[in-house]
């Protein structure tokens, strides 16, 4: 029987939304909470962790992990359901119908046990978690996977509606500067805000969503961003003016990383993989016999998928660039089904001769070997950090999201890379493949010293080495 003056330990719920990148993200820190020996139950769909532990160790990686466990839940949509980026509001209002009641009773379930849960750490896009632990009296901490300047742009989306800039003419001038986000005044043209602000009209579910979870999410005691103070430290200002306790923790992964050196416990080992796909390491093979800085890696997340047009475009165009490629064409790249259709013989000719195709790799791993000089990406938050942390100069080809904001601040505030958005022309493909991998030595420059940058800060001492401190402090301090 515990004791009136023992201390509790923590125990802390991470529930991300059920998708690649947000799982990736918060199961890193779920890993960091674990080092400062909390509980830690971290939640997936039933649909994600069975893919998981298809794919991955972790379910065996855990054990290593003592105070580690994972919980699933329904997501409330059928098996057959394709997940995928079309059907992201199906998901999202799914999870509130279907998992909301479900997440109720399993909160219930842990009050009444001998290991209650002191913190949930939720999504932020899934603010139903708010409403759900006031009603338990539990505090939340929202955890938002997106970059603090697409977060902002975001919130700013009323200030947008009422300035009239939203939603866009038929004619719309795509160029046209964007004035009514703070502290982006001179950095935002139409065509970089989220995609969703491209909706013709108020109501576009997507548009509503983002909005109203994003103001929702003030209710939450805290925020959580993965990114580094030197990063975004004028947009982590206006938002902190509205989130007073944010803890930029990040880039997670390298943080994980750093704490895991510092650690004493041998027991503990970072997780290989989160991988919702298998990895397949033969292109770390093929990237260990390529020269240093000369193979550009083609990769456009978990959601993205692409025309047949558009796959020819980047492949005529990278073959034509002449540089070496890795290049991730997941199953459900094309068109979100496997059949990529004839492809000619040039082009694999060329791919036999210089590339290598995976339909997943492990990314992290290939961004940090020597052979990698370039990275061209859908622009994901974590695809992003992790380019910057390895000093990966971009070219960018925004999807959907908050990849289109993401992609201007890559190309045009940190300046470590190009912004190719709205256009896909095996020329462009070509001029700014061989403009990143052999002309612009600025690029390279710039992209090692952010990557310096983003190592202090997971540094100890560094910004979000300190934050995770505090973090961990304040998580304490909710369960005394
Ligand atoms: C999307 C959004 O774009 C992102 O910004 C948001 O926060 C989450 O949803 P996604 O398409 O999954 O994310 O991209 P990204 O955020 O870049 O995450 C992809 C993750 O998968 C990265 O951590 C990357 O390392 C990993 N990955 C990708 C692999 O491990 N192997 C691959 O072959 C491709």
């Amino acid at each position: 029987m515990e004791q009136p003056h023992q201390k509790k330990v923590p125990h802390v719920l991470i529930f991300p939304l059920p998708a690649q990148g947000h799982i990736n993200s918060m199961l890193k820190l779920a890993q960091l909470l674990c080092l400062a020996e909390f509980h830690v139950t971290f939640l997936n769909s039933h649909h994600n962790h069975d893919r998981l532990l298809k794919c991955t160790d972790l379910g065996s990686e855990v054990a290593h992990w003592p105070g580690f466990r994972f919980a699933t839940i329904s997501d409330g949509l059928p098996p057959e359901h394709p997940r995928s980026a079309d059907f992201l509001i199906d998901c999202i209002d799914s999870l509130k119908a279907n998992t909301k009641p479900l997440f109720r009773e399993m909160l219930i379930s842990y009050c009444r046990s001998d290991d209650p849960i002191t913190c949930i750490i939720a999504d932020g896009i899934m603010t139903f978690t708010i409403d759900v632990a006031d009603e338990l009296a539990i505090p939340i901490i929202a955890f938002r996977t997106i970059s603090a300047c697409s977060f902002w742009s975001y919130f700013c989306i009323p200030k947008l509606i009422q300035a009239g800039e939203l939603p866009f003419k038929d004619d719309a001038d795509m160029e046209h500067a964007i004035t009514c986000v703070p502290g982006m005044e001179n950095v935002l043209r139409r065509c970089d805000l989220p995609s969703f602000c491209r909706a013709k009209q108020l109501t576009d579910p997507f548009l509503q969503i983002v909005q109203s979870e994003t103001l929702n999410s003030v209710r939450a005691s805290a925020l959580i961003l993965n990114t580094f103070e030197d990063l975004e430290g004028p947009t982590l200002s206006q938002i902190r003016a509205h989130f007073p306790t944010t803890y930029t923790i990040g880039p997670l992964h390298s943080l994980l990383k750093t704490r895991l050196t510092d650690s004493t416990e041998s027991t503990h080992k970072d997780s290989s993989s989160s991988s919702l796909w298998k990895e397949d390491r033969t292109c770390i093979t093929w990237l260990d016999s390529q020269p240093s800085d000369s193979v550009l890696y083609v990769s456009f997340g978990s959601f993205a998928v692409v025309t047949r047009f558009e796959l020819l475009e980047f492949w005529h165009g990278l073959v034509n660039s002449q540089t070496r490629f890795l290049w991730v064409i997941r199953p459900d790249l094309v068109n979100g089904k496997g059949d990529m259709g004839h492809i000619p013989s040039e082009l694999l000719e060329a791919t036999n001769e210089r590339g290598c195709l995976v339909e997943w790799a492990p990314q992290q791993e290939v961004l940090t070997h020597h052979a990698v000089g370039g990275f061209l990406t859908h622009s994901g938050w974590n695809s992003t950090l992790e380019s910057v942390f390895a000093g990966v100069p971009m070219i960018c080809w925004p999807f959907f999201a908050d990849q289109q904001i993401n992609s201007r601040f890559v190309g045009h505030v940190w300046r470590v890379g190009l912004d190719m958005k709205d256009r896909c022309d095996r020329r462009t493909v070509e001029m700014l493949v061989r403009e990143m991998m052999y002309e612009n030595v600025e690029l390279r420059k710039r992209a090692a010293k952010m990557a310096d940058l983003a190592k202090k800060c997971v540094s100890r001492g560094g910004s979000s080495y300190m934050n995770m401190e505090r973090l961990i402090e304040d998580i304490r301090g909710m369960s005394l």
